[in-house]
């Protein structure tokens, strides 16, 4: 299935909180790009120029990542695909690979919740994990309650890049709501309240 929305939707939390659910595996296309990034890897290198801009890098790029990680074992009995497709290029390349998808969740926020979310998101250094300055407070500031490493701010969360992130979003990925509504696998779900009640919405969505 596929998680879709804009920047600080939600996806990476519920894609995370679902593929714990279902027993399969979460593949961000964001993560996979930010730990080349960290690698020093040439993906990274290529990468980070247009995630720092608040651009998409390029489907030929993206494509041959997501293409290689769907053929890994754990990918077997299904995935959940968040930040992945984000254009038309994209799903049409997934199409073209045979994926056959059960479903496409669409996180629906408005604007100003987003721009919250995303402003007081902080992520561990260390170990990844999320939370958020407001919203899921980590209980020492600054401190990882998973590995008691230090949370930062992501590179591409300043609030310029913010805002071209969300005119990509509705440029090149919007469009994606309507391709596959017209393929019949789109399910809406309302991307307000508790991070729960939005995690039983998508369970209920799911059927
Ligand atoms: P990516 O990492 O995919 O970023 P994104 O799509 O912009 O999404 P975010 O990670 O910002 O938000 P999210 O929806 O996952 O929200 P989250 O759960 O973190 O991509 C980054 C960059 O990589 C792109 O700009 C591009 O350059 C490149 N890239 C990636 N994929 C690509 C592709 N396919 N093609 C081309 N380029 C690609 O939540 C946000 C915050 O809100 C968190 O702090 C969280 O704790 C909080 N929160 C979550 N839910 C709630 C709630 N219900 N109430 C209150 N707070 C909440």
């Amino acid at each position: 299935m596929i998680l879709l929305g804009p920047p600080g939707a939600g996806k990476g939390t519920q894609a995370k909180r679902l593929a714990e659910h279902l027993g399969v595996p979460q593949i961000s296309t964001g993560d996979m790009l930010r730990a080349a990034v960290q690698a020093g890897s040439s993906l990274g290198r290529q990468a980070q120029s247009y995630m720092e801009r608040g651009a998409l890098v390029p489907d030929d790029v993206i494509v041959g990542l997501v293409r290689e990680r769907l053929t890994q074992p754990d990918a077997k009995a299904g995935y959940i695909l968040d930040g992945f497709p984000r254009t038309l290029g994209q799903a049409e390349a997934l199409e073209a690979q045979g994926v056959k998808l059960d479903a496409v969740l669409a996180l629906e926020v408005p604007a100003e919740d987003v721009v919250r979310r995303i402003a007081g998101r902080r992520t561990c250094a260390k170990c990844g994990a999320m939370s958020h300055v407001t919203f899921s407070p980590t209980r020492t500031s600054g401190v990882c309650d998973a590995c008691g490493g230090e949370t930062v701010q992501r590179a591409d969360d300043r609030e310029e890049t913010v805002r071209r992130r969300l005119e990509v979003y509705a440029e090149q990925t919007a469009p994606l709501v309507r391709f596959y509504e017209r393929a019949g696998l789109l399910r809406r779900v309302p991307g307000t309240g508790t991070i729960a009640e939005i995690f039983a919405r998508a369970l209920q969505a799911l059927g």
